[in-house]
């Protein structure tokens, strides 16, 4: 095998395990919300966001950027910050950012947790049941006052959601968007 072989090699093996690692201590791999899911929290965003001008819309664990793209976007009066602790997908969403030159989008290789939520009108995410808690626990923070919150699959413990949509996909997924 040739010197270049041997590093592209070792460098998909790399990528691989660090997606791996990545998905063991997040709790979630970078799995990206359908096309479906997509669409209807698009919609369900827009509903809100495009009477506004100037929010803040912030996807917790943007993952390759399947949908912090699509919002950066469709809602380019808006700012859209997106939170992903694995490096890869991170990456591949940054480069998709500049390639699409998509200037009201951010993109933070951080804990969204240990990020700073002032100033974020609307949450989106698709992340899993105990990030659900976590998330409920930190919208009670001082100064932490979104509006609204727009989850994939899973919903936020003891909150009745304003409007529920289910897919018709192999799931039954639903998409729940609370008024918080
Ligand atoms: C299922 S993916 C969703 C990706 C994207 N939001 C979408 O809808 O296509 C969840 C992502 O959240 C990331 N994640 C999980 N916990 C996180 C945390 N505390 N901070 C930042 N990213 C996190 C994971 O690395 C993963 O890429």
């Amino acid at each position: 095998m040739s010197g270049f072989g041997i590093a592209l090699m070792v460098f998909v093996l790399s990528a691989m395990l660090s997606i791996v690692v990545s998905t063991l201590r997040t709790g979630i791999s970078p799995m990206p919300s359908s096309a479906k899911a997509r669409q209807a929290m698009l919609r369900l965003v827009g509903e809100v966001a495009d009477k506004q001008t100037n929010y803040t819309i912030v996807d917790l664990g943007s993952g390759w950027g399947h949908l912090v793209i699509p919002l950066a976007r469709r809602f380019p009066q808006h700012r859209v910050v997106g939170y992903e602790l694995s490096w890869l997908p991170w990456l591949v969403s940054w480069v998709m950012k500049k390639a699409l030159r998509l200037d009201n989008l951010t993109l933070y290789r951080r804990d969204c947790f240990k990020a700073d939520w002032r100033g974020t009108d609307i949450i989106t995410c698709y992340l899993f049941a105990s990030a659900m808690k976590k998330l409920g626990q930190k919208l009670t923070e001082d100064g932490v006052h979104p509006d609204w919150l727009v989850s994939n699959f899973f919903a936020l413990p003891s909150c009745t959601p304003k409007h529920t949509i289910q897919l018709n996909d192999l799931y039954q997924t639903r998409i729940y968007c609370y008024r918080l």
